[in-house]
């Protein structure tokens, strides 16, 4: 059973093909929204989505590079249109290029922060058109981004990674901000997850190993579980209920907050 409701609610979830965002469209759906799924994985994504609707719910798929601006227009216009309107944005899609300082590549940190942070701007920008009073859903909503653990602590060879989700983590303050002041009527909040072993945490725990940081994947993994006072890694199930109860009633009062999903590796 649903431990919160969102019956009524019309979200989109960036990145939702796979992973961390596959698992929070299915626990949206699962507490009552109806759920559009962006991403650049078409195929995928379409796969998803009708997985996630044999449940019967309504979950659809929309194309989205979340850089593109003009992207974003028409996905938050199809959103509008699928599910008749536009309540809760989840800014997960984001990318992880692994590397040393020594070793860094401008092409490389430019496009993570063409994805994490533009991305996440972006989607900030045409969440708050399409939410705030006279909006083409006009309602007010909630969007939650997905920054990371890498944003409270230091983790070697990922620098501009961490620089990124740092800067998620500010940019939803400001957000915040301005929606709360502006009257928009929109919350907005991030969480940090801990290392959840999708795609690109298993691709970062080998990376580890060939940057010499850790003999093995193993190693790589049980370093951080040693360093994760609940002792596990995290499973995607974990950070989807937490984008669930932001994105609820109950977090009525929350906005410009930052939550940590990670075992407590980062306290
Ligand atoms: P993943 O690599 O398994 O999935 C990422 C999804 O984002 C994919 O479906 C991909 O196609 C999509 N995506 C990538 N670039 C895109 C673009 N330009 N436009 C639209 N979609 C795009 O990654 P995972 O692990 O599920 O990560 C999800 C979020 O959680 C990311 O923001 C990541 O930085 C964050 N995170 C992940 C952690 C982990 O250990 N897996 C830890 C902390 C944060």
């Amino acid at each position: 059973m649903a431990k919160f409701d969102l019956k009524g609610r019309r979200a989109l979830v960036t990145g939702g093909a796979r992973g961390i965002g596959a698992s929070i469209a299915e626990a949206l759906a699962a507490a009552g929204a109806s759920v559009m799924i962006g991403d650049v994985l078409a195929d995928l994504g379409r796969e998803t989505a009708a997985r996630l609707s044999a449940s019967g719910a309504k979950v659809g798929f929309v194309p989205l590079d979340v850089t593109k601006d003009g992207d974003w227009a028409s996905a938050a216009e199809t959103t509008v249109k699928e599910l008749g309107g536009f309540d809760i944005l989840v800014n997960n899609a984001g990318i992880e290029i692994t590397s040393l300082v020594v070793d860094v590549n401008a092409d490389d940190l430019r496009r993570m922060l063409d994805v994490n942070v533009a991305g996440t701007l972006l989607g900030m920008k045409h969440a708050f058109r399409a939410m705030r009073p006279g909006g083409s859903a006009g309602n007010g909503g909630a969007v939650v981004n997905i920054a990371s653990v890498a944003a409270t602590i230091a983790f070697p060879a990922i620098s501009g990674y961490s620089a990124t989700k740092s800067a998620v983590d500010r940019a939803t303050r400001v957000a915040a901000m301005e929606s709360g002041k502006l009257g928009y009527g929109v919350r907005v909040n991030c969480i940090y997850p801990g290392l959840v072993p999708t795609d690109m945490g298993m691709k970062l725990a080998h990376d580890i190993v060939a940057a010499g940081l850790a003999p093995s994947v193993e190693a790589a993994v049980g370093d951080v579980v040693g360093q994760t006072p609940l002792g596990r890694l995290g499973e995607v199930g974990d950070m989807a209920d937490v984008v669930v109860f932001l994105c609820s009633d109950a977090a009525r009062f929350i906005t410009g907050a930052g939550i940590a999903v990670d075992g407590g590796m980062g306290m």
